[in-house]
């Protein structure tokens, strides 16, 4: 089985949903690491409690991403990482990892791309008073949320919706298409 890293920086629904399908037998590949910018997120915990190993680091503590990417990718290659899922990892992956993990990273946004890239998509999306929006699973390159699209769903959003009922369907959505798609990706991309 390939090894999949997770890297996030918050709550870490999305990795959760993953050991999910894990457990369920349901993933076709390990979940051997989770890395994350952030002491103290949700995510961190969850993965603790999953049994899931974790590289956490600071990135104030370094000079330049390419310092910290260069940990990270130290290890990548001790656990033999062979896919990096971007979950709720809130920065731009730099040179280091790109060139090091060329088409193996993939990442998952709140919108139908390309409408409403980078921070904050659902509001954008409300503010914008679409009807229809929804979630993207793309190969991530230097942009932001510019790679190739992997997977789409939509969902509608209502006239009575609040902010709140719009990211329960959103999520919702992203827990079921993720790992499916992560399945793709290791059955047709890293053979
Ligand atoms: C998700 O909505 C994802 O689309 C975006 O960040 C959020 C992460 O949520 N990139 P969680 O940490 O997985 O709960």
């Amino acid at each position: 089985m390939k090894n999949i890293a997770i890297f996030a920086s918050g709550s870490g629904s999305n990795f959760q949903a993953i050991v999910n399908a894990g457990k369920s037998g349901v993933l076709v590949g390990n979940i051997s690491l989770v890395v994350c910018d952030k002491a103290g997120a949700r995510v961190i915990e969850r993965a603790n409690e999953a049994g899931v190993e974790t590289f956490v680091f600071s990135p104030k503590n370094f000079e330049s991403k390419a310092d910290f990417e260069r940990e990270i990718l130290q290890e990548l290659i001790d656990k033999e990482i062979d896919l990096i899922v971007l979950a709720g990892y809130m920065r731009l992956i730099g040179e280091t990892l790109l060139q090091a993990y060329q088409g193996r990273i993939i990442n998952i946004h709140p919108s139908l791309l390309p409408a409403f890239p980078g921070k904050h998509a659902i509001h954008q999306a409300i503010d914008k008073g679409v009807k229809i929006t929804g979630v993207t699973v793309h190969f991530v390159d230097e942009g932001m949320d510019t790679g190739p699209i992997i997977a789409q769903r939509a969902i509608e959003i209502e006239e009575h919706d609040h902010i709140e009922d719009v990211e329960k369907k959103i999520h919702e959505i992203e827990h079921e298409l993720y790992p499916t798609t992560i399945n793709y990706v290791l059955h047709h991309h890293l053979q």
